[in-house]
């Protein structure tokens, strides 16, 4: 196990800035997801836990040791860390034993010792019985798993996997989700998990790590940022979410564009404001607190994704999968909300306020 340290870290490629100040710690046997979108140094932070990037300012360290930082750099091979990327590669002419073993036979471990090592890493990733198997003849999933096989059989304090699944069908990525999740508890080791998909990172991690622009944006539980978002961009990111603007006055925020209709709001902003409400936090009543116009509606088995006319404004309701009957296009219906976030209006994204109304 190990816990990783990072001290103000900051990386420039030139005069692009790609990671600001990024100042954490992650804990021994923790699953840390590193989250956002495309570009926004995710990869980067990765490499220079690795090894395979130096900070341009900051410092890290594995357990207590510096190794990155000052005149310090202790390079890759050095750190103990096992590391999956996104493209699995794993060497075609390798049978999966020779695949898995290959980090051990390069450091001219004894013959009986790579054996026993390898034999425990593949029943740990479930692929005994395809030892003298090649990658070719193995599936997209399994191939993954002789990465991570490969990955895990110098027992490392801490695995890097870098969208190891991205390159999986839908179907195989899910079980895979539960099956390195699994290894991870199994083997009590701190992973640092790096995606793009909220899903999975929602699925997997202990704490997430959202980024935007080389800077985080909020570190937590999955409940925490999806339930209390620090901001707008990790209100947007994770799940889905509408954005409507309103005036906060007397106790009540009035909803523009929404026919003068209102809602109770007990907060302390009083003026412009932006109210985020999840689709799925609406639901149809009777005594609903919005009136509108049915204008849309998509069954979908578990779930209607339906539209809402309010006033000037289409409002999007995840209902459960019963109203689909009893409602009908051009219908006037009322929604009930659960709850929604209050942000300021400079889209500066300062403080968010949460209410039941
Ligand atoms: N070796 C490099 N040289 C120059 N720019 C780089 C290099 N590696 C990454 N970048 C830039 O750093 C930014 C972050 O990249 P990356 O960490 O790969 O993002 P992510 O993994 O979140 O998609 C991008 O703008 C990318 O172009
Ligand atoms: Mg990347």
């Amino acid at each position: 196990m190990a816990t990783v340290t990072i001290k103000h870290v900051t990386k420039a490629f030139g005069d692009n800035v790609v990671l600001k100040e990024f100042n954490e710690t992650f804990g021994d046997g923790e699953f840390i997801t590193l989250l956002g979108p495309s570009g926004c140094g995710k990869t980067t932070m990765l490499r220079i836990i690795a090894g395979f990037e130096k900070p341009t300012s900051g410092e890290l360290y594995i357990d207590d040791q510096l190794v990155s930082g000052g005149k310090t750099f202790i390079p890759p091979e050095k750190r103990s860390i096992g590391m999956v990327f996104q493209s699995y590669a794993v060497w075609p002419h390798m049978n999966v034993y020779d695949n898995v073993a290959y980090p051990l036979t390069i450091k001219k471990t004894p013959k009986a010792e790579i054996r026993k090592h390898v034999e425990r890493v593949l029943e740990i990733v479930h692929l005994s019985q395809y030892a003298e198997r090649f990658p070719n003849q193995l599936s997209g999933g399994q191939q993954q798993r002789v990465a991570l096989a490969r990955a895990l059989v110098a027992a490392p304090k801490l695995l890097l996997l870098d969208e190891p699944l991205s390159n999986l069908d839908a179907k195989l990525r899910e079980s895979m989700r539960f099956e390195i999740k699994e290894i991870q508890r199994q083997l009590g080791i701190t992973v640092v998990y790096v995606t793009h998909d909220q899903t999975e990172a929602m699925a997997m991690s202990d704490r997430i790590f959202l980024i935007n622009r080389g800077v985080v944006q909020q570190c937590g539980t999955p409940e925490q940022i999806y339930n209390e978002p620090a901001n707008q961009f990790v209100a947007d990111f994770l799940g889905k979410v509408d954005f409507f603007k309103g005036v906060s006055a007397n106790g009540r925020i009035s909803l523009t564009g929404m026919n003068g209709q209102s809602i109770a709001y007990d907060g302390p902003r009083t003026g412009k404001v932006e109210v985020a409400v999840r689709p799925e936090k609406l639901y149809f009543s009777p005594d609903g607190v919005l009136e509108g116009v049915l204008e849309s509606q998509y069954y979908l088995g578990d779930v209607d994704d339906c539209r809402v006319r309010v006033g000037d404004v289409l409002v999007r309701v995840i209902a459960n999968g019963y109203e689909y009957k009893s409602l009908h296009v051009g219908q006037k219906v009322r929604l009930g909300i659960r709850d929604i976030m209050v942000f300021e209006d400079d889209g500066s994204l300062e403080q968010m306020l949460k209410i039941q109304t």
